[in-house]
């Protein structure tokens, strides 16, 4: 744990404070972008430089590379009064240079120990290349679809979020920070970010405060409870003021509530978007942040511009400023920038850190484990290595929609492509590819989706003649694998939809695919839960793959071909249909809930036109093997508070190959003060069964596990009826109850 007992503050900060100007600590608030390299002549903005040598730039992101980030870093150190280094961030969201899959993606692993060699690994290479703080983890819980950064998560639910969060924090962390292979992490976004309405981003959030402290705050608490370093504010707003300029968040729940010690970063020009959200201009909203407890600004410069005015004029004083100055200066002495501003600048390091052979195959693992068996019809999957084999789809062979969105450090010219991936492991199959379809055939859709260079791209052959080829094809291979679905930046940052389906140009080939006879397996990639019914019924097998990262290629053919068996569990719900959201497993009850078998009934909560039930449920995935769950058991029937209980369960392997397992628990509080969900995720073990193999698995259900905020917001648990359920997913039957006296 690196925090900072408060009340023994660093001396060697305590000293350098008391020697700085008030400008030069607001200058240390600064957090600027010269946007590409400081040292490579064109990119750099003057103005960064002359900033960093009068001491108003306390760190910077988008310069990396040892030499580069070198001279930015003598910049400060020889040139400005003080010479204070600076902090190097970097988003380095799934993978520095050896990207792995999408967030939400590697969630879908339900492995803690992979996370956090995933981010261990990211640290490696990431500060191999002079970066010493890292914008993530990103914790946001979501459950709606149509948000495009609902990639970027570990999905909807609060207890997975929360140990995600604590594996990525502790894998970017370690346990030494100023050692040159570990970095700051930085928890974002702070908070309620993913619960943007109607999926929008950037949109405002309105929650109860019953509904954030139980559902949406405990991953960022679970960060902080890690150690984490630093907290970005999000960009929303929560009950009418900005996170960035919300004291009751940054203040009163971050800092006395949970004790935090780091700095708060803003978002990206967060601070002078308090200005278009109606807080005021970029003084008042300037102070307004300060006060709320803010510590650094990023890029817009309103701290810089403002707060020396704001001092003259009596409206902050000396003393805030100095506290979030202090703030940062304390991750610099962590980070062992004071001792040696150039740790993390070793030019001999990136040849032996990053992208190296180890890295890779760490890439190709998580993958692999991140994707999930939708649908395996008739058991198609895994195929042999053997036949002719038709590879048909816009992503079969799309190196530039491999990588997923938000992989700003990495490389997509380094992306294995699937058609690549089919060669490399299925060298004994004839593997022949047509492109089958566009992404989209829509012109305008695609130009929104190709702003960092095309994903989309809407080709010169009509869609019929693609068509044809492909079906071609098709009709002389023994087998077709399609790979479908979203484009890169399809989700991610400002690329909400409200239609979540296959496009229309891939759902045509899909069905002229099927229509051929032929076994049709569908390689279903995509940033976000998508809406596919009419792709579920039929007879198909369906492999989710989400964005894999640079080894995506070798990785679906691991899977395909049946080097790895599938392990992946869905971390949020897929819907029927966009009407549905927001939907997710812990759903309450209602007054009037609908009958079982979900025959619609009037004046009950259901809907005229679709179930209340999901495509699949939160926690659903299929293997090559099947588990067979039975003999649940509890240590005891009753206990008291402060106890815990142990919930025992035998699995087999009743199928034809070794497979891995995520065994779920969920609890349902039976009656409590204030309504409960109707089921709760409060425990998971993965476990690996070889064939015909038998394992009891034991999960501990600890005091806290039975522990809710009440509507005082106390966390408490309360005597009564507790209902367990164990199983493959979040429909898990086998149940047993206990009580808490
Ligand atoms: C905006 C994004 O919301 C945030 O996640 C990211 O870290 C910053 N930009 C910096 O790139």
């Amino acid at each position: 744990m690196w925090t900072i007992n408060a009340q023994e503050r660093i001396p060697e900060v305590e000293a350098l404070l008391r020697k700085m100007t008030l400008e030069e600590k607001i200058g240390q608030l600064n957090l600027l972008t010269p946007g590409g390299g400081v040292a490579t002549g064109e990119v750099v903005s003057k103005n960064v430089e002359a900033k960093i040598k009068a001491g108003q730039v306390g760190g910077l992101f988008g310069v990396a590379g040892p030499d580069k980030v070198r001279v930015a870093q003598e910049l400060a150190v020889k040139e400005s009064r003080l010479g204070i280094p600076l902090l190097i961030g970097s988003d380095v969201i799934h993978g520095y240079k050896t990207t792995y899959p999408i967030p939400l993606g590697l969630s879908a692993s339900w492995d803690m120990d992979l996370m956090k060699q995933a981010a261990q690994m990211a640290a490696r290479e990431a500060t191999a290349d002079g970066i010493n703080w890292n914008f993530s983890p990103m914790v946001d819980i979501s459950r709606d679809p149509r948000w495009g950064r609902i990639a970027e998560t570990a999905g909807e639910d609060p207890y997975l979020g929360s140990k995600t969060a604590e594996a990525m924090v502790k894998g970017y962390q370690g346990s030494d920070l100023a050692a040159a292979h570990t970095l700051l992490a930085c928890v974002k976004h702070f908070a309620l970010y993913g619960a943007a309405e109607a999926g929008r981003d950037y949109h405002s959030v309105d929650m109860s405060k019953i509904k954030m402290f139980n559902q949406y705050l405990p991953p960022y608490k679970a960060a902080v409870d890690a150690g984490a370093a630093s907290v970005m504010t999000s960009f929303n707003d929560i009950d009418g003021v900005p996170a960035t300029g919300n004291k009751w968040l940054l203040t009163d729940l971050l800092r006395k509530r949970w004790g935090f010690d780091g700095f708060v970063v803003s978002d990206y020009t967060s601070l002078n978007e308090m200005i278009a959200h109606g807080l005021g201009d970029l003084q008042a909203v300037s102070t307004l942040a300060l006060k709320a407890g803010l510590d650094m600004d990023m890029v817009g410069e309103g701290f810089l511009t403002t707060l020396k005015k704001s001092f003259d004029e009596g409206k902050v004083t000396e003393a805030e400023i100095t506290d979030a100055c202090r703030r940062v200066l304390e991750a610099k002495y962590i980070s062992g920038l004071f001792d040696d501003p150039y740790r993390y600048l070793d030019s001999k390091r990136p040849e032996k850190d990053i992208l190296t052979k180890e890295n890779r195959a760490l890439a190709r693992k998580l993958a692999a484990h991140s994707f999930v068996l939708l649908k395996n019809h008739n058991d198609m999957l895994p195929l042999g290595n053997k036949g002719k084999i038709a590879l048909i789809g816009p992503l079969a062979d799309s190196r530039e929609n491999m990588l997923g969105t938000w992989a700003p450090t990495g490389d997509f010219n380094l992306a294995v492509t699937v058609l690549e991936g089919f060669k490399n492991v299925a060298s004994e199959a004839n593997i022949q590819y047509a492109k089958g379809s566009n992404i989209s055939n829509d012109p305008e859709f695609a130009k929104k989706v190709n702003v960092f260079g095309p994903r989309i791209e809407v080709e010169e052959r009509s869609p019929e003649a693609l068509l044809k080829e492909a079906l071609d094809l098709a009709k002389t291979s023994d087998v077709v694998v399609t790979v479908v679905g979203e484009a890169t930046e399809m989700s991610g940052e400002a690329a909400s939809r409200t239609d979540i389906s296959i496009p229309d140009s891939q759902k045509k080939l899909i069905r002229a695919l099927v229509d051929t006879g032929k076994p049709v397996v569908l390689v279903l990639m995509s940033g976000r839960p998508l809406t596919i019914p009419e792709e579920f019924e039929l007879p198909v097998a369906i492999l989710q793959v989400w964005h894999p990262g640079v080894e995506a290629g070798n990785a679906i053919a691991d899977v395909v071909f049946g080097d790895y068996n599938p392990s992946g569990k869905l971390t949020a719900t897929w819907p029927r249909n966009v009407g549905q959201i927001p939907i997710y497993h812990s759903a309450k009850n209602t007054g009037r809930p609908a009958p079982e078998n979900e025959e619609f009934q009037k004046f009950k909560s259901n809907y005229l036109d679709s179930p209340n039930s999901p495509l699949l449920p939160f926690g659903y995935g299929l293997s090559y093997t099947t588990f067979e769950y039975s003999n649940l058991r509890l240590n005891k029937e009753t206990i008291g508070q402060g106890e815990s209980i142990s919930v025992t369960v035998t699995i087999a392997n009743t199928g034809d190959y070794d497979g891995e397992e995520v065994v779920q628990l969920y609890l349902r509080d039976v009656v409590r003060s204030i309504t409960p969900p109707k089921r709760e995720l409060k425990g998971f073990q993965k476990i690996l069964l070889k064939k015909g193999e038998r394992k009891e698995v034991t999960i501990t259900l600890f005091p806290d596990d039975l522990k809710f905020y009440n509507s005082t917001l106390e966390f408490v648990s309360e005597p009564g009826e507790f209902e367990v359920f164990v199983g493959t997913d979040s429909d898990a039957q086998l149940s047993k109850t206990f009580t808490l006296k």
